[in-house]
């Protein structure tokens, strides 16, 4: 509104002053009383409408092309001024008439279409479906920000996660905790430098690898930029493992790191191209192209692999939940990445060795049993809620605290809070594991 008032002001001082003018001169010059008081009637009223006016035209001006609520307001203005009008014109009063009455039902019309259904609708905004390629690398970074994190701004709040769910498993500023993964601070540089010239990178001949994967597709070959390493640990992280983070037991052959192009997460390459922007650009580096980042994942991910962007959602949906409770429990710990770190009997592909198996029909009677437990949980189904929101209100024995993420309070719905539960308090150790439900 204050913008508004400002940019009215800019085009109509002239002709507020002129009107201010001719206020004082009625003032002084008219004596017959009756006649000073409808010029002063007259005068006042018109720079009301002039007001109202500048205002209109000022609201065009500066958002023309929007949806938006001042364009019923500014008809409904038009219309009270031609009635006004009709003050000054009285010959010309049907006329105007008319012409306010057609404006009102314009207001009526636009107003239907641009207040009431204002949260979604009105005119489609351009970017509805979000054109990546074409925002600036700013723009870019943004998206990318609000894929990781879940909102822009977020990317220094504690638990902030988007759809990406990068920080599930790695910090982003210097000094943070980054056990479960490295901290990604500094990697453009390192990127082209220290990874693709570590003698275990094998750059150029992927055959000589050791490692679970040798390519990322047949043929893709292994990354001669910065940019391609970052593309490459993206879409197949088991091609080189940064040592020290392999999952349990596998010597650093294999990587614990879900391929951000699969289910679940399935980020697609204009969104994956927004993440890496983001990592340039928060270092106040040069980002490459956005087209120079693309061409970088398709040497990667072959086309029939590549996941199409979702039109029908906007990419990043602040503060996504990772399940929402209606899928199966077993996509709702695959979702949630609880597969990563916890073997869980009877859900295929949770043979993760970083936490505890989780039979907690057995475990969670004896956690609350041990002495060192300071948690408020009596029941079973209290225990398993309590360590999946409050990670650190009693740490297992022979498992470091802190790496079990501490956002699923905020980032499951209820329902896949619960389904979890009543699935897990099921699991006992030598029994059936439980129905997937
Ligand atoms: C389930 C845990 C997990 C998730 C989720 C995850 N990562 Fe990773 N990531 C890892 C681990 C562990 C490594 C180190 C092993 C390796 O090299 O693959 C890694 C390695 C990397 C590397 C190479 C780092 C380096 O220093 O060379 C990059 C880049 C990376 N991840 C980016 C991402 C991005 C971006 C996301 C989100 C879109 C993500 N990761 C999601 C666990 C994860
Ligand atoms: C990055 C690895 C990691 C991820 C991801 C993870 N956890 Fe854990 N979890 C751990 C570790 C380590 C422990 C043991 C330390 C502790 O108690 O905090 C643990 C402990 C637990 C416990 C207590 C087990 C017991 O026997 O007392 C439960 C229950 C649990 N996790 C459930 C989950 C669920 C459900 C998810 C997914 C929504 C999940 N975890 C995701 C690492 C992880």
């Amino acid at each position: 509104m204050g913008v508004l008032i400002n940019e009215a002001l800019s085009i109509g001082w002239p002709l507020l002053a002129l009107l201010a003018g001719l206020l004082v001169y009625s003032q002084i010059s008219i004596s017959d009383p009756v006649a000073k008081k409808r010029a002063t009637f007259k005068l006042f009223i018109g720079m009301i409408a002039a007001c109202m006016l500048l205002v209109a035209i000022a609201n065009y001006k500066t958002s023309f092309y929007e949806a938006n609520r001042m364009l019923p307001v500014s008809l409904v203005i038009i219309t009270a001024l031609a009635f006004m009008m009709g003050i000054y014109f009285p010959n010309q009063a049907a006329l105007l008439k008319i012409g306010g009455f057609m404006f009102l039902v314009a207001a009526a019309l636009s107003g239907y279409g641009n207040w009431l259904p204002q949260v979604e609708g009105g005119f489609p905004p351009p970017d509805v479906k979000l054109v990546f390629d074409a925002m600036t690398p700013q723009q870019l970074a943004d998206e990318g920000e609000k894929i990781i994190f879940g909102g822009i701004g977020q990317n220094k709040v504690q638990g902030a996660i988007g759809k990406g769910q990068c920080p599930l498993c790695h910090a982003f500023h210097k000094g943070m905790l980054g056990e479960r993964a490295p901290n990604l601070d500094g990697l453009p540089e390192r990127a082209g430098k220290e990874r693709l010239e570590d003698p275990n990178y094998h750059k150029g001949e992927p055959a000589k690898r050791e490692y679970a994967e040798k390519e990322a597709c047949p043929g893709c070959g292994t990354a001669t930029t910065g940019q391609e390493y970052i593309a490459e640990s993206h879409s197949c992280p088991s091609c080189y493992v940064v040592s020290g983070y392999g999952v349990k037991g596998t010597n650093d052959k294999e990587s614990p790191m879900p391929k951000i192009h699969k289910p679940p997460i399935s980020l697609s390459l204009p969104e994956l191209a927004a993440v890496d922007t983001w990592l340039y650009v928060r270092e106040g580096r040069e980002a490459p192209t956005y087209e120079e980042i693309i061409k970088s994942y398709e040497k990667f991910i072959p086309e029939a692999d590549r996941p199409k962007q979702q039109e029908d959602k906007p990419a990043a949906a602040a503060g996504a939940l990772l399940a929402d409770g209606s899928e199966p429990v077993d996509q709702i710990f695959a979702k949630a990445q609880c597969v990563v770190c916890h073997t869980i009997p009877g859900i295929p592909g949770a043979v993760g060795t970083q936490g505890p198996k989780l039979e907690e029909g057995t475990n969670a009677p004896n956690r609350i049993k041990d002495p060192a437990y300071k948690g408020t949980a009596h029941t079973t189904s209290d225990y398993i809620m309590e360590s999946v929101v409050s990670p650190s209100t009693y740490v297992v024995k022979g498992f470091p605290d802190n790496l079990m993420p501490k956002v699923f309070g905020q980032k499951l719905s209820a329902g896949a809070l619960k389904k979890i539960v009543d699935y897990l308090s099921q699991v006992k150790a030598g029994s059936p594991p439980p129905k997937i439900s």
